[in-house]
């Protein structure tokens, strides 16, 4: 049986963001590069903002950076911030956004982009300028943990200031909801489908799910509980082979689960998803700890009693993560305000700042834990001693041309359900997209 759980604001989120997409799109298609730099003369009178690029402007994305804006703008009153955000979850529609105005010449002042091998496309295509100098002046190169440091760097270079981790391997839940059903929370496999097909007896959505990419990253969290994090990192290297039993065991348990999904997912947010839980009408959803800012925040739900987590199951003891970090594109417009904006998001104001409110946890190690709520207090402790997962839908382990065919067969899959297919076409994506 399938609920369709839709939300109100599920299909006007989606129009919402197709006409900033087509609207951004048409703006660029009307700029020829060869006149790039006579609009950026008749730009000049903003010359001295700062534009930051980012999809942070849904529910639970947008706080953190607005407490941000507010310290920038008092301290640097000469150079207004400029809020250049593209709507979309995981930068659906901001990365293709962001690439068009990369090609044209027109990058903003800084972008967020992945650690890890999304980065590294960009500073591989030439895109961005090396940082050196800024973690020498701002002091940085000793605060982040060494093995995020090595997702920033190329050759010896650093391109990309992070300001957080998240942790994408979270199945959140409420409590109300499961006890309604009878349902404990589960820890393995086999436990997890039971109390699936138990919370579709009692009349709902088993596990929520949105649009596309949020069933990539249940996907992505799926195929690390199979396969445990050092097979999940296997898979990433040049001539891995996904060929084998475990992918496809992996690929039969994500088939599965999708039976106890809500049918109107093409047209829900994260948010939309997320909230189905909150609400008391799905039972399970699996997300990125973003989600906890949501809940918090934007939903005034109580931590533990109002929503409630776990690691997905078989990955208890796995972080799943992710940092977004913030670059220096080349030819910025107003490079001297970029460099202070880097600067700024590596200090312990910022980060202690930003995360409490996104549902991070800051990429600095002196973060101080008091600021944080009860989510992020664990998600803390967790850090600490889990071992670590890079995400694929949020640009850790693959480059973007083997992330896009990785979308392209999951998009297959969703309508035929044919497994088989599906990891053909990821065998023949490893073979053709590793770099
Ligand atoms: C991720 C990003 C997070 C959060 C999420 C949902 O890719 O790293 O900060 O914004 O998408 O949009």
């Amino acid at each position: 049986m399938q609920h369709s759980g839709r939300s109100r604001r599920g299909p006007r989120a989606h129009w919402v963001r197709l006409a900033v997409l087509l609207g951004a799109l048409a703006a660029l298609a009307v700029v020829p590069a060869t006149s790039v730099a006579k609009s950026q003369k008749a730009a000049s009178p903003q010359a001295n903002e700062l534009s930051v690029f980012s999809w942070w402007t849904g529910g639970g994305e947008a706080h953190g950076l607005e407490a941000l804006i507010k310290i920038w703008n008092k301290n640097h009153p000469e150079a207004p911030f400029k809020n250049e955000t593209v709507a979309g979850g995981a930068g659906s529609n901001a990365k293709a956004v962001l690439a068009q105005r990369l090609a044209a010449h027109k990058p903003p002042d800084s972008f967020q982009g992945h650690a890890g091998a999304e980065l590294q496309d960009y500073i591989k295509a030439g895109q961005l300028d090396n940082i050196d100098a800024i973690y020498k002046q701002y002091k940085l190169s000793k605060v982040f943990p060494a093995q995020l440091i090595n997702q920033i760097k190329y050759k010896g270079h650093l391109y990309s200031v992070p300001v957080n981790i998240h942790r994408a391997n979270i199945l959140w839940y409420n409590p109300a909801t499961l006890k309604k059903a009878g349902v404990k929370v589960p820890t393995t496999w086999g436990a997890f489908t039971a109390a699936l097909s138990k919370c579709q007896d009692a009349g709902l959505i088993g596990l929520s799910v949105g649009e596309q990419w949020t069933q990539k990253h249940l996907l992505e969290t799926v195929m690390i509980s199979t396969l445990g994090p050092s097979g999940w990192a296997a898979l990433w290297k040049k001539g891995a082979n996904w060929n084998t039993a475990k992918v496809k065991t992996a690929l039969q348990r994500y088939h599965d689960l999708l039976d106890y999904t809500n049918s109107d997912s093409a047209s829900l947010t994260w948010q939309d998803a997320s909230k189905l839980v909150a609400d008391g009408k799905a039972c399970f959803n699996v997300m990125g700890d973003w989600a906890d800012g949501y809940f918090r925040i934007d939903l005034k739900k109580k931590p533990v009693s109002g929503y409630n987590w776990t690691a997905v199951p078989g990955t208890n003891g796995v972080y799943d993560w992710l940092s977004d970090s913030f670059t220096l594109p080349k030819g910025a417009p107003n490079p001297t305000a970029a460099k202070q904006w880097l600067g700024f998001l590596g200090s312990k104001q910022a980060q202690d700042t930003f995360n409490p409110l996104k549902g991070s946890i800051p990429a600095r190690k002196d973060a101080n834990p008091k600021l944080y709520d009860t989510y992020l207090k664990w998600a803390l402790q967790q850090w600490k001693h889990d071992k670590l997962a890079g995400s694929l839908t949020h640009g850790v382990v693959a480059n973007n041309a083997w992330n896009t065919a990785v979308d392209s067969a999951i998009g297959i899959f969703l309508g035929t359900k044919d497994v088989g297919k599906l990891q053909s076409a990821l065998v023949t994506a490893a073979k053709t997209k590793a770099s």
